[in-house]
């Protein structure tokens, strides 16, 4: 059993390497920016507070992230392992989870910074198409041109663009990333085993990349 958490800018590739090793590791695929994306989609309470957060390429609250963690490690997450995807952002949410596991008497047995150069992800980011069915991504020159391309995942046909991936909102999320979630790589090297792996080079070598330092 595995706990790891994946952590790195905006299109580095966390949602689309998490995917895989969820499936190689039997864990349980952890993403912050699906459950608030799900919940936006629902029309709840929670999701008409975050969607302009969200749109605006900006954090939701600690507060509100760390309640949603606690449910989700509290959860069957326990027995299979867990890959966290985008959580925690902030010094305060990394160190909310160091307490709550402490509490819950779990670990994290990794924790994964890729790293990609910011050019790369602004093109990643723009031309991403996200599936509506289960959230798994492709970019736009993998597409044929005028035609409507299934999911590589799932086969669902409605792909979109999510609403923060414009080159401006792109920016604005990669300054938050800077400012904000930089120095959480250090807080939780504090405490648990830190390995750094590029992100850059095609999917399936990031992934072999991976392999080696987890397996
Ligand atoms: P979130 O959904 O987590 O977005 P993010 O961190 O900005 O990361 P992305 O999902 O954009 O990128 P990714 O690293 O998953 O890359 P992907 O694999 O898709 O968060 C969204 C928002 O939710 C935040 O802005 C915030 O508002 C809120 N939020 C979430 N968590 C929060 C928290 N803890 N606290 C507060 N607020 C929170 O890949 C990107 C593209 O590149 C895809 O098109 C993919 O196909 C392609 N690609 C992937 N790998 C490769 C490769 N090796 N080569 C070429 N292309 C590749
Ligand atoms: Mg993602």
């Amino acid at each position: 059993m595995l706990n790891v958490v994946l952590i790195g800018p905006p299109g580095v590739g966390k949602g689309t390497q998490a995917g895989i090793l969820a499936k190689r590791f039997e864990m349980d695929h952890i993403s912050t920016g699906d459950m608030l994306r799900a919940a936006v989609r629902s029309g709840s309470e929670l999701g008409k507070q975050v969607e302009a957060v969200l749109a605006a390429g900006n954090l939701v609250s600690d507060d509100l992230m760390v309640a949603l963690i606690r449910e989700r490690l509290e959860g069957d997450a326990a027995d299979t392992g867990w890959l966290l995807d985008g959580f925690p952002r902030t010094v305060a949410q990394a160190e909310a989870l160091k307490e709550l596991l402490d509490e819950l008497d779990q670990t994290i047995h990794a924790v994964v910074e890729m790293t990609v150069p910011d050019e790369v992800l602004v093109g990643r980011l723009t031309g991403r198409l996200t599936c509506r069915a289960c959230g798994a991504s492709t970019h736009r020159s993998r597409v044929e041109e005028g035609e409507q391309s299934p999911c590589p995942d799932c086969g669902e046909r409605e792909l979109y663009q999510r609403e923060d991936d414009t080159e401006t909102t792109v920016r604005a999320r990669l300054e938050v990333y800077r400012q904000s979630t930089d120095p959480v790589v250090e807080v939780l090297g504090r405490h648990y085993p830190l390995r750094k792996v590029s992100g850059d080079g095609t999917p399936r070598e990031v992934a072999e990349r991976l392999n080696g330092v987890l397996g």
